[in-house]
């Protein structure tokens, strides 16, 4: 996953939904999908056919986080394809926020405290993320997880303070520590340092140390 370095073609459906306003890629995941920005107005994820579903689910689970939390407004959608609305902020992984990473890793930490304060348990219609196993250990607090809380899915405004999170398709219910073993782990990939207890003291919670190591093994399957 990283910031587009080589061309990249723009899809026809891209092209469709901007319209004539410029079209830029901004980020390449490892499953062959694109993310562009529209005029910094909106952005359109597309994904290679074998990998479509995720998007579908991606849209689902927006559409429900929407009315809990900041969470990219669902503008259209389509096999393959998610047209959403631009949150404020940049990514945590922005080079703004890669030159400040003790700040980025307070708001990825207060941003997940909110989002798990935010999301309810008991209506939630998800069940737990994909990688999270049904035999895990009994939850230390079961919240509704982003599912996928590495560093570049938190956005961070001017402010400092996370504007909202993105990327949502694995969304689910499980022990908060799905997200913050996979947050505090991703802070050494994006930073090259690693302010785990900072982000884990914005959350407002100490370490455990069993806990992060399980779902990080598990993480990594
Ligand atoms: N609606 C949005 N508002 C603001 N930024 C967005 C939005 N959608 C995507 N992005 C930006 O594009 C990047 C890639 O989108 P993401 O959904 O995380 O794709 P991927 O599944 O490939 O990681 C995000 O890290 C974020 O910087
Ligand atoms: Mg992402």
């Amino acid at each position: 996953m990283s910031f587009p370095t080589e061309s990249v073609v723009v899809p026809d459906v891209v092209l469709r939904i901007a319209d004539g306003r410029r079209v830029t890629p901004v980020w390449v995941n490892e499953l062959g999908g694109v993310t562009f920005s529209v005029a910094g107005d909106a952005f359109v994820k597309v994904f290679p056919p074998d990998h479509a579903a995720l998007l579908t689910a991606e849209a689902v689970r927006l559409r429900w986080a929407a009315s809990f939390t900041a969470v990219p407004r669902v503008l259209s959608t389509g096999p393959g394809w998610l047209h959403t609305a631009a949150l404020p902020g940049r990514s945590a992984v922005d080079p703004h926020w890669a030159a400040r990473p003790l700040e980025a890793a307070r708001a990825i930490g207060s941003g997940l405290r909110l989002l798990h304060d935010a999301l309810p348990v008991d209506r939630c219609p998800f069940d737990r993320p994909s990688w999270v196993p049904d035999d895990a250990p009994a939850a230390d607090r079961l919240v509704v997880c982003q599912g996928d809380a590495c560093a570049p899915n938190t956005l961070i405004g001017d402010d400092g303070r996370c504007s909202g999170h993105v990327d949502l398709g694995d969304l689910g219910v499980a022990d908060r520590w799905a997200d913050l073993a996979v947050a505090t782990m991703s802070l050494a990939w994006n930073f090259g340092e690693a302010h785990e207890e900072e982000l884990l003291d914005a959350y407002g919670v100490g370490p455990q140390h069993g806990r992060i190591a399980y779902y990080r093994e598990r993480w990594a399957r």
